[in-house]
């Protein structure tokens, strides 16, 4: 398919806050609606994110979500024609056996309507990573907190507190640059290490529970929309209550329907009147 996107891999590589450039803005979303509504409010990027596994497909965590289930998604969200650049999160296992699989996978999404792929992990994704770049895939990486990696990070918690790890991420941030990625996501690190990756790479890099001192911004739109009332970590900021609003209005349909006044005449199709005429005989003969 061709995407009507006005934003390009190009265009996002090139766009660091210190040279002037404003912060990139990316949001997820995951069918033709949640694209249309990210398109008309101007973001830059969408990422079909592996958090449909939570948000959308009502599991636990992002270790079950499967290559099918995000090239679907990716597909809807590309049917939509939006302006910014769909980015197609490849899931847990997607990207972990071989280079040949890896390649596979992601030409899944682009096929689907991705422009890129976003993957997690630091130096050792590099073969990866070269091998998609060498099939024409742009990569977008992924540190800090990186959710598929729950078991071996021991849960959901904040990475490179120590100036060790700390150097540890800036050394894998300027490997997945080196590797070829044009983007890198930062999520839940302290926003001294995110300034100081961001400062180091000629990339841009789009955080997450990293602070402002990166070259942008990205949350999940169930959490920014507030679709759910579930507590939102602390660098979710709400802009909507969607969920209550959403229950109002459904309660109220249940309300009418149940009270008799949905639907009305209005709301009604009718015959012609000689056709309603002649059910009536009809039905009285
Ligand atoms: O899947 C996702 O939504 C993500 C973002 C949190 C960066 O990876």
């Amino acid at each position: 398919m061709a995407p009507a996107s006005e934003m390009t891999v190009p265009k996002v590589s090139g766009r660091k806050v210190r040279n002037g450039a404003e912060p990139l803005v990316m949001v997820t979303a995951y069918d033709a609606p949640g694209a249309r509504i990210a398109s008309e409010a101007g973001v830059d990027m969408i990422l079909v994110g592996d958090s449909l596994a939570m948000v959308v497909l009502g599991y636990e965590d992002t270790l079950s979500v499967t290559i099918d289930d995000m090239v679907h998604h990716t597909a809807a969200v590309g049917r939509a024609n939006p302006h910014p650049l769909i980015v197609g999160d490849m899931p847990w296992m997607s990207y972990h056996i071989s280079q040949t699989d890896t390649v596979n996978n992601a030409a899944r999404l682009i096929r689907a309507g991705a422009q890129c792929v976003k993957l997690e992990g630091g130096a050792k994704r590099v073969a990866m990573i070269e091998a998609l770049v060498d099939a024409e895939i742009p990569v977008m990486g992924h540190l800090g907190l990186t959710p598929q990696s729950m078991h071996a990070m021991g849960g959901f918690k904040v990475q490179a507190k120590q100036s060790e790890t700390a150097l540890n991420l800036l050394a894998d941030a300027k490997a997945l640059q080196h590797a070829g990625c044009f983007a890198l996501v930062l999520e839940g690190v302290p926003g001294t290490v995110a300034r100081l990756v961001t400062e180091s790479l000629e990339i841009p890099t789009i955080g997450i529970g990293a602070g402002a001192d990166t070259d942008g911004q990205v949350l999940v739109c169930h959490d920014l929309l507030g679709f759910e009332d579930r507590a939102a970590p602390k660098f979710v900021r709400r802009y909507a209550d969607l969920r209550t609003k959403a229950v109002m209005a459904m309660g109220a349909f249940v309300h009418d329907v149940r009270g008799g006044s949905f639907p009305s005449d209005a709301e009604t199709y009718h015959l012609g009147e000689d056709e309603a005429e002649a059910l009536a005989l009809y039905g009285s003969s």
